[in-house]
């Protein structure tokens, strides 16, 4: 897989509709939350993406059982755990993997999980769970390049916990640990995202009691965790980037494309920038019909926390902005390092200058197929879409990277008439 390539070709015409899989960022924390659950947890509308897989892999080292009674659900019996540490090999691939420490420490009382590490889009620190975590009376320290979490025999207590940043992680990792705490813990300044309603969503049904979804401050009733319903079914919400991946797809070709199995208010920043970039949409309750006939119109972003402009959205509109008429302005405030998608398509003509966390891109008339690499896997679906409209052909390289968030990508767009192929 680490060799393979995707050969994109300058494609006139993208037409039809396109369905969107489950959230790769809702599934990997309930697949975590299934540690929680002294039983079976069965998810639904779950893509089959490598870092549900890697997820997979976590649970099964903590003793979870995992299998997928069909190609879209996964199912966790989490009755017996028998280890609660997070090895290296694992979590140093995906991040994502601490979502395991909340979970833990709430239902095993102790939990050993790899320091992550840098990544490529930055430092990405995990202060803000170590801290939430002692506040609910947990020690924790960093030893041998792993955070250990220990829960002392009074257990852990609900506490208030304000937070510097709304970050999701953190936010998620707290939530979970609450769950296991005694009394109520108030998260203020609580990330928002909809994969964060779609967590507490999957705990309410589970039988904890939670307010305050969707906002940013939430208060989570500690229960004891072998009180948990142990029979719960979740549908994962769809995944609001991969449908705003291809609306740019169809931004950037032209369309009708409808795209479905999302809910188009969990992108509604996205939605308001097509639009003003020129675009025109159709909105329904879970799909969205963009087309574009004129100009593409430069349209500047900034990128913040749920409600705001995603991060995870920025590469691809960086792509779009670059055919654009006229200049703008990407601000990226949420990571300190996630630009290195300018320095590939910048390989196929594109003019962008980056000061800081601000990127200044001046719209060219056309780009030109170049052969490239995936810097990360949102830059790597950009340079795809980037592709779709330089002339020639764009070979590009790190597919691995696109397979961890984006199922049957290639196959998704070439039943919308892209000219896209894989090989290995
Ligand atoms: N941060 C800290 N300390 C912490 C936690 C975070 O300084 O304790 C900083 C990070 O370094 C980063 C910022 O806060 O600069 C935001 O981090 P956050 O914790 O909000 O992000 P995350 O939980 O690590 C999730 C998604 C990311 C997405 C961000 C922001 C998952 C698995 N990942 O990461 O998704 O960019 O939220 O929305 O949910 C992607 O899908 O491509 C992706 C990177």
């Amino acid at each position: 897989m680490e060799n393979d390539y995707i050969l994109v070709r300058q494609t006139s015409q993208l037409q039809g509709s396109v369905r969107v899989s489950g959230a790769k960022n809702s599934v990997l924390k309930l697949m975590a939350a299934s540690i929680l659950i002294p039983g079976v947890t069965r998810l639904s509308n779950v893509p089959d993406i490598a870092d549900v897989r890697l997820m997979q892999q976590v649970l099964e080292a903590l003793g979870v059982e995992v299998s997928w009674p069909a190609s879209d659900s996964v199912q966790m019996d989490a009755t017996n755990l028998t280890s609660h540490k997070a090895p290296y090999e694992l979590v140093v691939r995906m991040r994502a993997s601490t979502a395991v420490l909340g979970p833990l420490a709430a239902r095993a009382g102790a939990a050993t999980v790899a320091l992550p590490g840098g990544c490529a889009i930055g430092a990405r620190k995990v202060d803000m769970h170590i801290s939430g975590l002692e506040a609910l009376g947990a020690q924790c320290k960093i030893e041998h390049g792993y955070i250990e979490v220990a829960v002392p025999e009074t257990g852990l207590q609900g506490a208030e916990v304000m937070l510097e940043f709304p970050s999701v992680g953190a936010t998620e990792n707290l939530i979970m640990a609450a769950v296991g705490a005694q009394g109520t813990t108030v998260i203020i300044n609580a990330a928002r995202e909809p994969e964060i309603a779609d967590l507490i969503d999957f705990l309410i049904s589970a039988g904890v009691t939670i307010k305050g979804r969707g906002t940013t401050r939430l208060e989570i009733e500690g229960v004891q965790t072998s009180k948990l319903t142990t029979e719960v079914e979740h549908k994962v919400v769809g995944d609001r980037i991969e449908a705003g991946t291809f609306l740019v797809a169809g931004a950037l070709v032209g369309g009708p494309i409808t795209v479905e199995g999302f809910n188009p208010e969990h992108l509604a920043v996205v939605l308001k920038k097509l639009r003003e970039a020129g675009a025109e949409l159709e909105i329904n309750t879970d799909s969205a019909t963009i087309t574009r006939e004129g100009a593409i119109k430069a349209t500047t972003i900034q990128t913040l926390p749920y409600p705001g402009f995603p991060t995870d959205m920025q590469a691809q509109f960086m792509a779009l902005m670059s055919v654009a008429e006229g200049a703008s302005v990407i601000t990226e405030n949420v990571y300190e390092n996630r630009f290195m998608f300018a320095d590939e398509i910048a390989r196929m003509g594109a003019d962008i200058r980056i000061e800081g966390h601000h990127a200044l891109v001046k719209g060219v008339a056309q780009l030109s197929g170049a052969p490239v690499v995936s810097p990360d896997l949102r830059g790597g679906a950009a340079l795809v879409l980037a592709g779709l409209v330089a002339n020639g052909e764009t070979q590009i390289a790190g597919v691995h990277h696109i397979d961890r968030g984006y199922e049957q990508f290639c196959e998704k767009l070439r039943s919308l008439g892209a000219r896209i192929e894989r090989f290995s």
